[in-house]
């Protein structure tokens, strides 16, 4: 279906497989588009409750932009890659109301660091390494990783991966707080599928306010605190929260329908 994706939907979980695994699955114009379609299809889908992103092979999650698409751009060329791509697939994986986990099995370096950050947590195989190279080709992080890197590792620890290009381990990254788990490369998706699957039986429409709730912290919006007021409100009118509370108190367990 995808020139550029392996796509599954398993137990309502939808599998992406970025698929260009001799070139390190780096992110050409190719990958965005299928990225942006495979991440609309994840919107609208209702069979569709949470979302993995992975990379082919056992080597690479992303290595990164295809820099072999950078040669002949200009800056107005560069602003619109960086542009196009936060708006088809970074921010679409960020403010997604269906849980998104990266499942990290190797290198994820530049757009690929950044893809892992722009869902809404990160596993990461043991093999797996992370860092912002571009200064290393005379360029910055183009995709978010300047803002997110800066929201999941803090001021400091942000400045100096950027500026030295240098990589992390998965067992660093885990202690930096850029990865919640390090497992097994054989262990990666099924403990990622695992918290889907957990997160699957909660109820829908307070797990997509959640994403957006905490997005507001992380961004350090202002209305943050409002923004929680309105949405806690708005539970109440949902069919889910008067199923929860009454399953409480009956005693037995919600049977949530995302109404
Ligand atoms: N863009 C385009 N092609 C890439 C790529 C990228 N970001 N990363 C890897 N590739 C390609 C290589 O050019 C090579 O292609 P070839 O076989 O046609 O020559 C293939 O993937 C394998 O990569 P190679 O470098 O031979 O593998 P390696 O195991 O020696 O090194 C990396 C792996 C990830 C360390 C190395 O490929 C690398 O540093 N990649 C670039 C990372 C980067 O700077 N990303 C930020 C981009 S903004």
């Amino acid at each position: 279906m995808y020139q550029t994706l392996l796509t599954e939907i398993e137990k309502g979980t939808l599998i992406i497989t970025v698929n260009r695994p001799d070139k390190m699955n780096a992110l050409n114009k190719d990958v965005i588009a299928d990225l942006s379609n495979a991440l609309d299809e994840a919107y609208t889908n209702a069979d569709v409750k949470s979302i993995i992103i992975t990379g082919a092979g056992e080597k690479a999650f992303v290595a990164g932009a295809d820099i072999s698409e950078f040669q002949t751009l200009d800056a107005a060329g560069g602003a619109h890659l960086a542009k196009l791509g936060q708006d088809k697939v970074f921010s679409k994986i960020e403010n997604c109301p269906k849980p998104v986990v990266a499942a990290v099995n190797g290198f994820s370096l530049g757009g690929g660091c950044e893809l892992a950050m722009a869902c809404h947590f990160r596993i990461a195989s043991a093999n797996a390494k992370f860092g912002q190279p571009e200064v290393n080709l005379g360029l910055i992080p183009g995709y978010g990783g300047t803002q997110r890197l800066t929201q999941l590792v803090g001021k400091g620890k942000a400045m100096e991966l950027a500026m030295t290009a240098d990589m992390v381990g998965a067992e660093d990254a885990k202690s930096l707080g850029l990865v919640n788990y390090v497992v097994t490369l054989e262990e990666l998706l099924p403990k990622a599928k695992e918290i889907l699957q957990k997160i699957h039986t909660k109820a829908p429409l307070a797990v997509a306010k959640v994403i957006a709730c905490v997005n507001d912290a992380a961004k350090c919006d202002p209305l943050g605190f409002d923004n929680e007021i309105t949405r806690f409100g708005e539970c109440f009118s949902t069919e889910d929260m008067q199923e929860g509370v009454n399953s409480f108190l009956e005693k037995r367990k919600a049977a949530f329908k995302g109404k």
